[in-house]
């Protein structure tokens, strides 16, 4: 690795250059933590068969050991490497592999229990982005990785955001692949009993995309969790995560009248761009996601969205959740109201 400097405790970010890939790949292979670009949001990267290596994740993240990690291959043809296979898992693959598509299936004895938090299961994925590919491909192991985050706060979706986010801690580098193009994390799908599959977080894969393939209603998390928990920002029924620092209130939609009522000191986060306001002067604390609603460029911006927000100091923060069941409305729904939940 790069020879230590005065800021030794903050992480390099990495060009994407032949020589870094191999230098990178070398590192996991001697058991380090790299930060990588993935099309969803930036991982922490450690080799998936070494337990020792992906201790490192959980101590960087202070994350609990009860949450296993996603293991991630090259190609879908090394799942077998890792986990057992069934049919479902195979068209799934086929369809929609490299992406951001999770499968939990049976774990091969192979992956170490730190990995899957002593579960019989196993969480793969072949991700999109060609530099997470290569690095998987040069480091000649399947790379274990979870968001690149301190436990509990918002998703990387820039290796910057990764170096902020883990300085002085065991990370090194990050490798650099630009922004995420997807924006939110992977859709997990359980697939352990393949004629019963289940949601276990909606992600940048629409359900109904999944179900389409499996030719199966894929079972869904009772609405019910998300929709009492607009209703009351408070209980700890759900696991405050994602979360921004500056409280977060969901609201179904922020109208004019609602805007009005926004606070000096207080931020919205809008799904579209508000109708300019007569005298065409724009308002600081109003912040679109989108200039039409689209879902796909709401779910890339939502991060660093909140990341930015957070950092600007406002005193509270107005959000707007997109409604339907269809596309990447529920994933942005879901990370909205993880945002929100306080402990
Ligand atoms: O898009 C993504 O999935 C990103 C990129 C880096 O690949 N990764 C990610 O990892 O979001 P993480 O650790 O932040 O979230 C993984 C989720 C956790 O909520 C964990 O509980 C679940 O996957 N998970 C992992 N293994 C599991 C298993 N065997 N059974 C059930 N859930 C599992
Ligand atoms: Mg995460």
């Amino acid at each position: 690795m790069p020879a230590s400097r005065p800021s030794a405790s903050r992480p390099r970010l990495l060009r994407p250059t032949p020589a870094n890939l191999t230098r990178l790949a070398a590192a996991l292979r001697r058991g380090e933590i790299v930060g990588v670009p993935s099309e969803t949001v930036y991982g922490l990267a450690a080799d998936a068969l070494s337990a020792d290596a992906c201790a490192r994740i959980f101590e960087a993240k202070g994350r609990p050991t009860t949450d296993p990690l996603i293991v991630h291959l090259a190609a879908a043809r090394d799942i077998a490497r890792v986990a057992l296979v069934n049919d479902a898992a195979l068209a799934l693959a086929s369809a929609f592999w490299p992406g951001p598509l999770t499968l939990v299936l049976p774990k091969r004895a192979e992956v170490p229990d730190i990995v899957t938090a002593g579960k019989p299961t196993v969480a793969v994925r072949v991700p999109a982005h060609p530099l997470f590919r290569r690095l998987i491909r040069a480091s000649g192991r399947p790379l274990a990785a979870p968001s690149a985050n301190p436990f509990g706060y918002v998703s990387p979706t820039t290796a910057a955001h990764v170096r902020d986010g883990l300085a002085g801690t065991s990370l090194r580098a990050v490798l650099d692949g630009g922004e995420c193009s997807v924006g939110v994390e992977s859709t997990i799908i359980d697939l352990t009993r393949p004629r019963s599959p289940r949601l276990l977080r909606p992600g940048g894969l629409a359900v109904e995309e999944i179900e389409r393939v499996l030719g199966l209603p894929v079972a869904r998390p009772r609405p019910a969790r998300l929709a009492a928990h607009v209703a009351a920002p408070a209980p700890g029924m759900l696991a405050r995560h994602y979360s921004p620092r500056t409280p977060l209130v969901l609201h179904p939609r922020l109208d004019a009248a609602a805007l009005a009522r926004l606070a000096p000191d207080e931020a919205a986060l809008l799904l579209r761009r508000p109708a300019a306001s007569h005298d065409g002067v724009t308002d600081p604390r109003l912040h679109a996601l989108s200039a039409d609603g689209d879902l796909r460029e709401i779910a890339r911006r939502l991060f660093s969205a909140l990341r930015a927000l957070d950092a600007a100091g406002w005193r509270r923060l107005h959000a707007e959740l997109p409604a339907g069941a269809e596309g990447l409305a529920p994933a942005i729904r879901d990370r909205l109201t993880r945002a929100a939940a306080r402990s």
